[in-house]
């Protein structure tokens, strides 16, 4: 293939934006007026009195304006023609079909608004949602938005103590999840996971249950209570709460690189404004568009991606709730056909395991609905990008390999569809960013050099802070080179100014696009009794990008036995989910320690890989 693609002649007839370049450079030399162009195509209840101000690292985009995402993604079409378009298509694992028009999705999020109301929440309150992917999961985002409420979203492949810590630190009286789902022919049994997280919680005053399965579960009296029972009765007006641009939209707990996940708060003017110009420009979104992103609402690829940014370019958005290759490896392909999907936006391990089951099985689809391909996550490798490229968009389809985290809250090194594009690359920042790729001190490295990849200048959807840990905000994200806000990935930019993302430099994980800390998975390893210490490291895998290699000492006269293993990578199944199940476990008896006692999973990572051990001065022993 060849280096650099270009887009076809069709392609950049079709883009809103048709030249990258002199657009990136005026938007450099006036970011304000940038993103005020972009915020004026919005509404709001009362226009901002100055777009950005702030004190470093504590910025106010949009400072003085009100408004409410969900004003921008639902209210403003009830008054247009839009109100009866198609906005949300769901499907189930088992076939069943529920579509909502704007106008619909409006009565329904009204009606579990004013549910959410008659149960005590108001404004600035915290609602934890622990649910399937199924509609009331969007609903109760947007729900929880229109009245003011801050909703903390706990993807639903998490367990017991991943959910309690979340519920526990947001504060949440009320959390909203549903009896279960299928996830491939294994009942998963969400309620249950609640009842187990919350039983210690008694600031959790009530817990709304959707029914999705049907299978029989425990009720607590007083506490617990059907959505239906409770969201059919209500009202389906409702008035949206005003805020103020810099109130908190939301809270969503990611791993980082030390001890607990980090809650990371997001707020309305700036979110809104971030997600709606980059999805627009990125996926070159219009009116008819069937907009298909396959992630779970659970993440931050979920809020920022379907839950807000399709509804507020007034896109047809397709949910499907089940898995890529279930019950056969054909199955999301016959959904594109189905749906006549335009923009289809999934990670790349998706894009490696439906791969392997080879070129035959996409080609049986009509698959010529499609426009636009995306990627996000982890970085594809070529040999992906080029299958993704030929086979599935027929050499007719840009694929935007957006890079960006749940701290950015939107797309920040991404391509635009007009742009040429190199396969494994990012391509380039996204209008209004300034990136760079610098040393430990901050200087700018060489072209094709590895460096550290950062932001130099604030951006709207930017996290507004660490939830009540304002010192992890300002130390580990703006205090590593000061000024500058630090991603934690490398990455090397080339003499045409693409980014090519190289991976982390901390130990965070991203296993299938799932974001976990090596602190984070070591504490569930030493739950067990059996256990003295744990060090996680992530591998190269062929298909899910990287898998968690555990390095386990036991206490003294336990037995390193092949059912300890079960035993292990059963307990953290339990404790932090299936999503983190380990590959492999190895006991041994020693690990490679700091003089101060820190694990240096740096050097257990190149012995495992066979490569150079670094720098190994500051090693103990
Ligand atoms: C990685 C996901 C390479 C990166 C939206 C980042 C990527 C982390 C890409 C954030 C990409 C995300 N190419 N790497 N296109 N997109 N990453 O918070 O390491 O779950 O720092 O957000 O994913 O993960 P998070």
């Amino acid at each position: 293939m060849a280096d650099l693609v270009k887009p076809s002649d069709e392609v950049v007839n079709n883009a809103y934006i048709k030249d990258y370049e002199s657009l990136y450079r005026d938007s450099l030399e006036h970011p304000d007026g940038f993103w005020e162009n972009i915020a004026k195509e919005l509404f709001w209840y009362k226009p901002w009195d100055k777009v950005l101000v702030g004190k470093h690292p504590y910025y106010d985009w949009f400072a003085g304006g009100h408004t409410n995402i969900v004003a921008n993604a639902i209210d403003r079409w009830q008054k247009t023609d839009k109100k009866n378009q198609l906005a949300l298509i769901w499907e189930g694992q088992d076939g069943k079909v529920k579509q909502y028009t704007y106008q619909q999705l409006n009565e329904e999020v009204s009606r579990a608004a004013n549910a959410l109301k008659s149960l005590g929440v108001k404004k600035g309150d915290h609602v934890s949602i622990y649910m399937p992917r199924i509609p009331e999961q969007t609903i109760s985002m947007l729900a929880c938005a229109k009245i003011g409420a801050v909703h903390s979203v706990v993807y639903s492949g998490f367990s017991v103590q991943a959910l309690k810590s979340r519920i526990e630190d947001a504060e949440c009286k009320i959390a909203i999840t549903a009896d279960g789902y299928h996830f491939r022919d294994k009942l998963v049994e969400t309620k249950k996971t609640v009842d187990d997280a919350v039983k210690d919680l008694s600031f959790v005053k009530t817990v709304v249950v959707v029914k999705r399965t049907g299978n029989p579960v425990a009720f607590t009296e007083g506490r617990d209570i059907w959505w239906e029972d409770l969201v059919s009765k209500q009202d389906s007006i409702c008035s949206t709460e005003m805020m103020d641009s810099n109130d908190p939209l939301f809270i969503l707990y990611t791993s980082g690189s030390t001890g607990k996940p980090k809650g990371v708060l997001h707020a309305h003017g700036g979110y809104m404004v971030g997600t709606y110009a980059t999805s627009k420009y990125v996926f070159n979104l219009q009116s008819d568009d069937v907009y298909w992103c396959a992630a779970d609402p659970g993440w931050i690829t979920g809020h920022s991606y379907i839950v807000y940014a399709p509804f507020i370019n007034g896109v047809t958005n397709l949910i499907y709730e089940g898995p890529p290759d279930y019950p056969d490896a054909g199955k999301w392909w016959s959904l594109i056909e189905k749906y006549k999907v335009s923009k289809f936006y999934t990670a790349p391990t998706v894009v490696r395991a439906l791969m392997k089951y080879g070129d035959e099985i996409p080609q049986k689809y009509d698959l010529s609905s499609l426009k636009i391909l995306g990627s996000v996550g982890e970085p594809i490798n070529p040999e992906a990008w080029e299958w993704y490229y030929k086979i599935v968009g027929k050499e007719k389809c840009p694929i935007m390999d957006t890079w960006w985290q749940t701290e950015t809250g939107m797309h920040i090194i991404t391509p635009i569809p007009s742009l040429p594009l190199k396969p494994g690359s990012a391509c380039k920042p996204f209008f209004g960013i300034k990136a760079d790729v610098v040393d430990e001190k901050g200087n700018s490295v060489p072209v094709n050099t590895q460096g550290y990849l950062v932001l130099k200048k604030p951006w709207p959807a930017m996290l507004k802070d660490v939830y009540k840990d304002p010192k992890k905000y300002t130390d580990l994200y703006w205090g590593k080179i000061p000024g500058t806000y630090f991603t934690g990935d490398f990455a090397k930019k080339d003499a045409d100014g693409y980014f090519w993302i190289l991976g982390r430099n901390d130990d965070v994980l991203k296993v299938s696009g799932y974001r976990f800390g090596s602190a984070e998975l070591e504490s569930a390893f030493v739950e067990h009794p059996s256990v003295a210490e744990a060090a996680v490291i992530g591998k190269p895998h062929e298909v899910k990008g990287e898998s968690i290699k555990a390095f386990v000492i036991l206490k003294v006269g336990k037995q390193p036995t092949d059912e300890l293993k079960t035993e292990l990578k059963q307990l953290v199944r339990k404790l932090i989910g299936p999503i983190a199940t380990p590959d492999e476990i190895e006991f041994v008896t020693a690990l490679p320690k700091t003089r101060s006692g820190k694990i240096m999973r740096r050097v257990l990572k190149a012995k495992e890989l066979g490569q150079p051990l670094g720098d190994t001065s500051t090693l103990e022993d």
